[in-house]
């Protein structure tokens, strides 16, 4: 907890730091004036003023430089997200040298189907702090339980803060799903908008994620909490109507109902990127219950500047925006898209 609310000088470590969510929190650290150290294998570049660590987290003695490093920290951030004996490993040796251990988890501990309109308090998955398998994207949901079971048993309840985000989106985004939508919509051309229209589209910016992250973890506010955006924020039309005016975009959307794009063999959430159909997936994704983070401040800014600030990045790249090799491509084939845009057509 800092006392009387004020997080100057507070010092920072983020384990990891160089990629998507890790930047945006070193990003806002260093805005904060605090003292920011990362940890990792050094295959991206740290901002200037971080203090930077050497380590791979799965190889035995990867932690040597972090064991070796003079000092404590207020706040330790984990974006860990394989497996989980790396957050036991790194928890374990932080305990006593660390106020909060801040894990960026995910709502995919939730049990599925879940209850729809669940809170925190909703059925989690089991998972092993002490699991080495590295169970691919299948193993993705277990992984994450069992990242939170590690610092929870190291940190306790009250220095552990374990953030859920859903879907995160913003500058920076290295799966590709918004960089999809935008780069479609500036294409332009008769764009197949995948309906209902109204569909809620619940997600986070990745900078509101920061921001809410090292806030509340400057506050010692430890627990669970789902970290998405309040319903209404924005539909699926919201999103793709964000994308035409931050490219400028003439497309015309054609919204089309689920049936012709499901019988064309598209996939959800990833053919077209976080489209979900009504039904028990889409109420899993989007019934979620943010009372506790909001009451926890957490604030999100409007999708049309998280749409115009993604695309501003993608266009101030030097090459392509980068992607994670451990997740599949996004989108679907412009052939797919004209074929059943030309069947709802007529
Ligand atoms: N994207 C979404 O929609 C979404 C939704 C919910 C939850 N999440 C969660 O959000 C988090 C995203 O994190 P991020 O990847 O953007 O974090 P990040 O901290 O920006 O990037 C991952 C970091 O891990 C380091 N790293 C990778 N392998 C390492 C190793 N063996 N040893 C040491 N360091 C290593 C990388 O650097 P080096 O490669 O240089 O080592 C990099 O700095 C994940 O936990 C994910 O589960 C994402």
């Amino acid at each position: 907890m800092v006392a009387g609310g004020d997080s100057r000088g507070m010092r920072l470590l983020v384990l990891g730091g160089t990629e998507f969510v890790g930047t945006a929190v070193v990003e806002d650290a260093l805005a904060r004036g605090w003292d920011v150290t990362v940890l990792n294998r050094g295959s991206h570049p740290a901002p200037p003023g971080v203090s930077v660590l050497r380590g791979d987290r799965t190889a035995p003695g990867g932690l040597g430089a972090l064991a070796g490093a003079a000092g404590s920290w207020d706040i330790a951030v984990d974006t860990w997200s394989w497996a989980p004996v790396a957050v036991r490993d790194a928890a374990a040796l932080l305990a006593d040298r660390v106020g909060c251990f801040a894990y960026v988890s995910s709502r995919s501990v939730y049990a599925y189907p879940g209850v729809p309109g669940a809170a925190e308090d909703g059925p989690l998955l089991d998972g092993d702090p002490g699991d080495t398998e590295d169970g691919g994207l299948a193993g993705y949901n277990r992984m994450k339980r069992g990242g939170e079971l590690a610092v929870l048993r190291a940190f306790g309840e009250r220095r552990t803060l374990l953030a859920r985000p859903g879907l995160i989106l913003g500058p920076g985004e290295n799966i590709g799903r918004l960089p999809w939508w935008l780069h479609r919509v500036a294409r332009g051309g008769r764009v197949l908008a995948p309906g209902p229209a109204d569909l809620e589209t619940r997600f986070i910016d990745v900078r509101d994620l920061a921001a809410w992250l090292l806030d509340t973890a400057a506050a010692g506010a430890g627990g669970a909490y789902d970290v998405v955006c309040p319903p209404g924020h924005t539909t699926i039309a919201g999103l793709l109507e964000a994308c035409m005016a931050a490219t400028g975009s003439d497309a015309e959307l054609v919204w089309t109902d689920p049936e012709p794009i499901l019988a064309a063999g598209v996939r959800p959430w990833t053919g077209l990127p976080m489209w979900l159909p009504p039904g028990e997936m889409y109420d899993y994704v989007n019934g979620i219950d943010v009372t506790r983070a909001l009451g926890a401040g957490l604030r999100v800014r409007p999708v049309a500047d998280t749409a115009a600030d993604t695309w501003a990045w993608l266009r101030g790249l030097d090459g392509p925006a980068p992607q994670r090799p451990d997740r599949p491509p996004v989108g679907i084939d412009p052939a797919v898209e004209a074929a059943i845009l030309g069947q709802v057509s007529g």
